[in-house]
């Protein structure tokens, strides 16, 4: 049982009493709209407008009073909670003005009033919005609107900047801190010390050992922190005790922070993730911490459109990978293989990082040219003349990732280099003379999927 607590008891009516200001200047908003419109009419409508503003001015004052009773049971975000309380005075003092320029100033113009009165309107729709985003969190709005509505208007992205780079990311500053910040920091910061514990410090108070330490380091449920946002929401010492709750996946978060350490300077790259992790840090926080393939790691300048002329001209069809990746996907239109074709795939082989060259009459010869594309991820040289000794050019291939040589005439030796490429992943040999032994001597030894 919470204890009686009168000034928390009558708060909580807050919520309830702003609906009366809010309808009473919406009602004199609109006979005033309608009074300047139809001048001659409506002139009867004076009285009633100048009571709507007096009565708004009034309900608005007891509203305010209630609603700083409220504010004293803490746990609301103090800037957006400064903004509401200082906006909302202004509601009223200016309602009381509008009212007094009504009553004792008849010279007072309808559209002076008109003005007056829509700045009045443009306040308690921002003091609303703010009381709201405070009761229900600023996401709660949008959280089902379309995707692009949410992007214009989504504070979350902008609450912090999370680097792009895992080797940039501070697990405590981007991900557990924010966390915080938004759902704790409200009570337990220098100032507002309640269980007389200060999160907002939380790298200068050395974590202890032992079951009812703040935070146990490798522990997380033998750490307060943790084991009071667990609890059930209706125990007494649920965290925090009102306002927004932790969603699941900030509670895996900080589970996962504590259970690495509570190390305040690991980044994303030193740290133990796995799938499940990444699903929520992508949900949670929009990072991607699934690895990147090569060619998103490496920028490159992009070629000049004089420079897909000519390998157009020369019947190369050549293609950025995507908007934002310059290296490109080339393949030839030829039935075979030309000298021309050769001198422009090396002149451009910089750029090259996906080459299809399948059933282009390619040599062993034509091999040691290709070796020198030392940014190909992928290639494919199916359907081709060559042995086991061409393919042996390719070894040095650092950033190799697929390749693809069925149908050639490669064998049993092409398993034993291939399998000390390290970037290699997967390797299409079906219709070669590579031999499922020879394959499966390597199995063991290597992550390479062989396709036979
Ligand atoms: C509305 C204010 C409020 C908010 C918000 C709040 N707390 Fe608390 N917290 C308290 C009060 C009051 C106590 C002391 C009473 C108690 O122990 O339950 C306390 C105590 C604690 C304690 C125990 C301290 C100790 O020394 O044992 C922990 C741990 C804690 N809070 C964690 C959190 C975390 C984590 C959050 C955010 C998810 C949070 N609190 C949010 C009010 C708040």
């Amino acid at each position: 049982m919470e204890p009686f607590n009168p000034s928390i008891f009558i708060g909580r009516f807050h919520p309830l009493i702003v609906h009366l200001p809010i309808g009473f200047l919406t009602l004199s908003f609109l006979l005033l709209l309608i009074k300047t419109i139809k001048k001659h009419e409506y002139k009867s409508l004076a009285l009633a407008i100048r009571l709507s503003v007096l009565l708004a001015a009034i309900s608005g004052l007891v509203a305010a009073i209630v609603g700083y009773m409220l504010s004293s049971e803490g746990g609301y975000q103090a800037d957006s909670l400064d903004w509401h309380q200082w906006m909302a005075y202004a509601i009223v003092a200016t309602s009381f003005i509008l009212w007094a320029l009504l009553k004792f100033y008849h010279f007072f113009s309808d559209q002076g009033a008109l003005w007056f009165h829509s700045f009045v309107m443009l306040l308690l729709v921002a003091t609303g919005h703010l009381g709201g985003n405070l009761t229900h969190g600023s996401e709660y709005l949008i959280e089902y609107a379309p995707d692009g509505v949410k992007k214009l208007f989504s504070t979350a992205a902008a609450r912090i900047e999370i680097p792009q780079n895992p080797d940039s990311i501070v697990i405590y500053e981007h991900i557990i801190q924010p966390i915080l910040k938004n759902k704790c920091y409200s009570c337990h910061n220098a100032e507002k010390k309640k269980g007389n514990l200060d999160l907002t410090s939380l790298e200068g108070a050395l974590p202890g050992e032992g079951s009812n330490s703040i935070i146990n380091p490798g522990n997380a449920f033998q750490s307060s922190l943790f084991k009071r946002v667990t609890l059930n929401p209706d125990n007494s010492k649920f965290m925090p005790p009102n306002g927004l709750p932790l969603s699941y996946g900030e509670i895996e978060l900080l589970k996962w922070w504590i259970e690495q350490g509570a190390s305040f300077d690991q980044t994303m790259a030193d740290a133990e993730t796995n799938a499940y992790l990444g699903a929520k840090l992508l949900k949670e926080f929009e990072i991607d911490i699934s690895p990147k393939e090569y060619y998103e790691l490496v920028q490159i300048a992009p070629l000049a459109p004089e420079d897909f002329e000519a390998m157009s001209k020369l019947g190369i069809r050549a293609r950025p990978l995507s908007i934002d990746v310059n290296f490109l996907d080339v393949s030839i239109n030829s039935s075979g293989i030309t000298s021309g074709q050769v001198e422009a795939i090396l002149k451009y082989s910089d750029h090259i990082t996906w080459l299809d060259l399948s059933n282009k009459k390619i040599t062993d010869e034509h091999l040691q040219d290709i070796a020198k594309l030392s940014n190909l991820t992928k290639l494919n040289i199916s359907n081709n003349p060559i042995t086991d000794e061409g393919a042996g050019h390719l070894r040095g291939l650092k950033h190799l990732k697929v390749l693809n040589m069925h149908s050639t005439g490669v064998g049993d030796d092409v398993i034993l280099f291939l399998s000390e490429m390290a970037s290699l992943n997967t390797c299409i040999l079906w219709n070669t003379k590579v031999t499922r032994e020879e394959r499966n001597t390597t199995e063991d030894k290597t992550a390479i999927e062989w396709i036979l």
